[in-house]
């Protein structure tokens, strides 16, 4: 499926970044993020040869930035949606900075909710009147799964992300549009570094360009997918297993992760 438009959150770094760099260059791309300069610098790359890439500086965090997000994205008439921005912070609740606790709920939860609530209905008319399909790729992660002490809001918000886009899945069964949770395990991004936590050693490690791969191979034909056979068995397990046990057993991993 080539899309027309995409318009990526996140595209300044990791899997946001991969994302912009795997779709075909028939797709005009509106990347966001906060850093200028990395954006501009994937602009350069990726615009050569008169393709169409913007950029948008804008935080998510806010509500200003989601509105700017939505406002540019109406705009570039986008049919490709990936939510992708995120951000997590390891530590007890409440031990962790109150503004830190809700920036995690404001650019994991509020600006997916928001971007998509804000865009998904042009994307539907544009869909119908072109006889195409729209796209919808929500980045959730395999921490959606179960509870996770010292990891609780970022957990939480990507159960939220997850329940969230496969209920807007069923919902929209009938519209021309595809959409994916994508659930990655431990990816190789700044993701770690920012979150205060040592990169795991035991579980496999991913790059950003085979998460976002898989993403784009997998929306249209399932609602979810994890990424890796161990991260799909190990998130059978957290929904099957007992949930004290699977909570318990999730705060002794991230203990060694701290
Ligand atoms: N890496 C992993 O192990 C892993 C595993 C599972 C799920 N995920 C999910 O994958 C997604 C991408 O993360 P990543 O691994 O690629 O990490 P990353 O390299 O740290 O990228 C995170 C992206 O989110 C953007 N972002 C963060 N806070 C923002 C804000 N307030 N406003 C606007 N943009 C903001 C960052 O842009 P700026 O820096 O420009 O603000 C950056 O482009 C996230 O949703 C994350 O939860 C990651």
């Amino acid at each position: 499926m080539i899309y027309h438009s995409a318009l990526i959150t996140g595209a300044s770094s990791g899997i946001g970044a991969a994302f912009a760099r795997a779709l075909p260059r028939q797709t005009a791309l509106l990347l966001t993020g906060r850093d200028r300069d990395r954006l501009n610098a994937l602009a350069q790359e990726l615009g050569l040869n008169g393709r169409a890439v913007r950029t948008v500086v804008a935080d998510l965090a806010t509500a200003e930035g989601r509105q700017a997000v939505i406002g540019a994205g109406e705009l570039a008439r986008v049919d490709l949606l990936i939510n992708n921005a995120g951000i997590g912070r390891i530590g007890r609740v409440i031990d962790n900075m109150e503004v830190r606790e809700a920036e995690m709920v404001q650019v994991n939860v509020a600006a997916p909710v928001e971007i998509t609530r804000g865009l998904l209905p042009e994307m539907l008319r544009q869909a119908r009147e072109s006889g195409g399909r729209a796209g919808l790729i929500n980045v959730a992660s395999t921490a959606a799964f179960a509870p996770m002490p010292i990891f609780a809001t970022y957990a939480a918000s990507k159960a939220f992300l997850l329940n969230y886009t496969e209920a807007l899945a069923e919902e929209m069964s009938s519209e021309p549009v595809d959409i994916l949770a994508l659930c990655p395990g431990a990816t190789e991004t700044r993701f770690f570094a920012r979150a205060g936590v040592e990169k795991p050693a035991m579980t496999p490690i991913h790059t950003a360009e085979r998460v976002a791969a898989e993403g784009l191979q997998h929306l249209g034909h399932t609602r979810v997918h994890v990424v890796g056979p161990t991260n799909y068995l190990a998130s059978i397990a957290m929904r099957l297993l007992p949930r004290r046990f699977v909570t318990a057993a999730a705060e002794t991993t991230l203990q060694r992760w701290k």
